[in-house]
């Protein structure tokens, strides 16, 4: 009988690539097909985030359940993959020694060879280094059945913000070459692919070289993906303040294929937190760049990530972080409580705020972005946005489900299956907006009376 695999997946979008990339590369040429049952299978892996402490932990909670599952299996394969076990390495089996197989993520193309060599050894096998980018080399090409899909454009992050334990765990910016994005991309788009995603932890730190060997940027990569037929819309997670440059800015001129919805996380809205989180640029700067992208983009949506109770934020540093979301209007935006990560220099300073002050913040702060979204949400009750339909809705068969160019689910009523078609573009009229999504049906021409 054909072997099955069970992959969890934590973290950020590019572990989400990760994992659908190693599903492709064990179906492909691993003998393995894939199980959304973790009881069914003979493989586990766990694709791991250690962003925030909490995330850590639930590994080992999670592979503590797991181990019970070899009673009724002897021969099940247990693998933790992704930042975790990158951080961790060999201490991973020390910890919890019934784990097989440990890999990072830049070398996730070598888990069959890892899993043959468990094999012929019986010992656990271990491989956290950062091989550059051969990795997307020894992946056989995406499978997608969606209209939107994921490519990541550059992997590890070099910005080295005080707090953060990424650029441990992924290792240095490098970036994929142009022509294997644009090979990948336009792979998709004979699947059907219509919206694409690209990925990295700061894509606008991208360089490459074009076909006839001059420099690329991230602004000439996003106008050569929107010139490969069936491309129509372009989405990108995540980019930096720093590294904005006047060329991007530009891009939202030029090419109408890239969505007037930007994930562009500030962090904070003090300076003087800023600099201790080592951001590079002040909430003034932060404020410029949106204001220069809104006079271009009138109806730009700004998503962001916020850190709340980093060491020696004051109630003035919350306040300035406060005003400065009023002053931007933020859209759906992360909010996180500060966690000290081992390793990372901000783990040294002194945490001076009381828990409950801190989580009185974070409430406030996400209060106050909802209320921000909620606003977004209400005023497109009425309006015709292009929806991308991606099936049926999960909640209610009966409708359809799509998403706007701002990425809001929105859930489709139809009187008549053929006015909305999977995988297609379709005008939808809102009639409704919560918190998460919106309703609406189908805008049809009304003819003068
Ligand atoms: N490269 C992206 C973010 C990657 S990590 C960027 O620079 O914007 C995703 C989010 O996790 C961050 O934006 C940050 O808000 C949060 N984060 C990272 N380290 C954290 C920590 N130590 N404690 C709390 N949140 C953290
Ligand atoms: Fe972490 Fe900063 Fe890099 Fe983002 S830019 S991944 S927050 S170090
Ligand atoms: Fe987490 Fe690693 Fe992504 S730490 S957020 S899975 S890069």
């Amino acid at each position: 009988m054909q072997k099955k695999v069970f992959i969890r997946t934590f973290g950020c979008q590019m572990n989400e690539y990760d994992s659908a990339r190693t599903l492709d590369l064990l179906e492909a040429g691993g003998g393995y097909a894939r199980t959304d049952i973790m009881e069914e299978a003979d493989l586990v892996l766990l694709n791991t985030c250690s962003v925030r402490e909490k995330a850590q932990e639930k590994v080992f909670s999670d592979l503590g359940r797991i181990r019970k599952l070899r009673g009724a299996k002897p021969d099940l394969l247990i693998g933790v993959s992704g930042c975790v076990a990158s951080q961790e390495g060999e201490d991973i089996i020390s910890r919890a020694p019934y784990v097989n197989l440990v890999f990072g993520p830049q070398t996730l193309h070598r888990l069959p060879a890892m899993i043959e060599a468990f094999h012929r050894t019986g010992e656990a096998q271990i491989d956290t280094r950062f091989p550059e980018i051969e990795k997307f080399d020894h992946l056989p090409p995406a499978k997608v059945d969606a209209p939107t899909a994921s490519v990541t454009i550059m992997e590890g992050c070099g910005k080295f913000c005080s707090y953060c334990i990424v650029p441990y765990t992924r290792g240095r910016e490098v970036s994929r070459p142009l022509a294997d994005v644009l090979t990948e991309i336009a792979g998709l788009t004979e699947q059907g692919v219509k919206e694409i995603l690209l990925l990295g932890q700061n894509v606008n730190a991208w360089r490459g070289v074009t076909a006839s060997g001059e420099k690329a940027d991230f602004a000439l990569l996003v106008e050569q993906v929107a010139a490969i037929p069936g491309i129509e819309r372009i989405r990108y997670v995540t980019s930096h303040p720093r590294e904005f440059t006047h060329r991007l800015l530009k891009a939202y001129e030029r090419v109408p294929e890239l969505v007037s919805h930007l994930y562009l996380p500030a962090q904070h809205g003090s300076d003087r937190i800023l600099a201790a989180m080592k951001r590079g640029y002040t909430a003034m700067e932060y404020k410029s760049l949106i204001r220069r992208l809104r006079a271009v983009r009138p109806d730009l949506l700004v998503s962001s990530d916020f850190i709340v109770g980093f060491p020696g934020e004051t109630d003035e540093d919350f306040e300035a972080m406060m005003r400065f979301i009023d002053e931007t209007d933020f859209d759906n935006s992360f909010s996180f409580l500060y966690s000290p990560r081992p390793g990372t220099p901000a783990a040294s300073l002194p945490m001076d705020i009381p828990l409950e002050v801190r989580k009185e913040r974070l409430q406030r702060l996400q209060a106050k972005i909802d209320e921000q979204t909620r606003r977004h949400n209400e005023a497109m009750v009425g309006s015709v946005e292009r929806v991308l339909v991606e099936g049926r809705s999960q909640k209610n068969p009966a409708q359809f489900q799509g998403r706007t160019a701002g990425n809001r689910v929105v859930h489709i009523t139809v009187p008549d299956d053929s006015l909305v078609t999977a995988g297609k573009f379709a005008d939808i009229r809102i009639t409704k907006a919560t918190r998460y999504a919106l309703a609406g049906e189908p805008a049809t021409v009304r003819l003068p009376a």
